[in-house]
């Protein structure tokens, strides 16, 4: 039994171009507090943008900002029910730590469910070491046999999680994972050497977040700028860890040359890099703004000649 289409091209048809990403509705990501993330009347704001402008799959996750995310998505979605809309939640990373257990992912979709109207996609966010996949997907898969939701993924996985859990589901006869999202951009290859074969190979969709990398390919923090407080940039470690390293900010800087040569924004030059990946469904994005949607249309139309593909693949090789 499966949902996702094998091609590319067929997946974009199902999911879109892009999804839209509301880590950032209430909070970023699960952290909450004055200053940080979209108010619930910006949040409502952005998915109409979004659906506007195409957008066909919305992100969730029941750990954003303490559910109001859920909270947010869920109200758009009663209040718009002529929008066909795909809606994708993940559970597992709780305050806590990760939780995969079959109780818990039972109960967290239940509880989805009735947040959101209804849940299309379902997605465990994180590795749990204490829960086997043989224990924890005959949950997801269950619940695509039985019709409530149309299909599963993985997030933060490495390739031999990835790999242990399709070999699991064929070896129990359960529905396969069809989904993975994680964490991919020029700054962070780290699927290069391993997943994205898999998902190659096994005709997965892949759905990358931060795409971006939090907003440090987006130009801002090239010439030393640290960023300010509420930025997603400066909720994420990982940020902190780049912006320190010399060698990382001085190819940012030669990638906003390359960017500028060919009259786009870096943002729209990312995602565009994201956009033509061959093994790329269609990233998951993430706008505080409304002049963020420009980098949006660029990735979409801008013309990838192999001369930009060089110049941007050798920065970054
Ligand atoms: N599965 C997981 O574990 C996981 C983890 C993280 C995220 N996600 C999902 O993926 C989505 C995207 O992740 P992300 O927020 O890390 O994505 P990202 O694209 O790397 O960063 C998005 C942020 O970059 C800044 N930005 C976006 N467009 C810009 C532009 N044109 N110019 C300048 N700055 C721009 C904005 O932040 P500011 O303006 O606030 O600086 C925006 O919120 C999330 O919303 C969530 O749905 C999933």
């Amino acid at each position: 039994m499966t949902w996702v289409a094998s091609t590319r091209d067929e997946q974009r048809e199902q999911l879109g171009r892009f999804l839209l990403g509301t880590g950032n509705i209430g909070g970023i990501a699960s952290q909450t507090g004055p200053g940080i993330g979209l108010s619930e009347s910006e949040g409502l704001a952005l998915i109409d943008h979004a659906v506007a402008a195409g957008i066909t799959t919305i992100d969730t996750a029941d750990v954003y900002a303490g559910g109001v995310s859920e909270r947010v998505v869920g109200r758009w979605s009663s209040a718009h029910p002529e929008q066909s809309v795909l809606i994708q939640t993940k559970t597992g990373a709780t305050p806590s730590g990760p939780d995969l257990s079959p109780e818990r992912v039972r109960r967290q979709l239940t509880r989805s469910i009735d947040i959101l109207g209804r849940v299309d996609l379902y997605i465990a966010h994180r590795l749990d070491p204490h829960t086997p996949w043989a224990d924890s997907l005959p949950v997801f898969s269950d619940a695509v046999q039985t019709g409530t939701i149309r299909a599963y993924g993985l997030s933060n996985v490495d390739g031999k999680a990835l790999e242990a859990a399709l070999e699991t589901a064929d070896r129990l006869g359960l529905v396969r994972p069809e989904l993975v999202q994680n964490s991919y951009s020029l700054l962070e290859r780290s699927d290069d050497d391993h997943v994205l074969p898999v998902v190659k190979a096994e005709g997965l969709a892949y759905t990358p977040f931060s795409p971006l990398a939090n907003g440090l390919l987006a130009g801002r923090y090239s010439n030393g700028e640290r960023p300010a407080a509420g930025s997603r940039a400066s909720v994420a470690s990982r940020s902190a860890d780049w912006l320190d390293q010399p060698a990382v900010v001085k190819k940012l800087r030669a990638f906003d040359r390359v960017a500028a040569e060919h009259h786009i924004t870096s943002a729209g030059l990312a995602l565009a890099w994201l956009y033509n990946h061959p093994v790329v469904t269609a990233p998951i994005i993430s706008v505080s703004k409304s002049s963020q949607w420009q980098a949006i249309d660029e990735a979409a139309t801008m013309p990838w000649t192999p001369p930009v593909q060089d110049a941007v693949n050798s920065l970054f090789e």
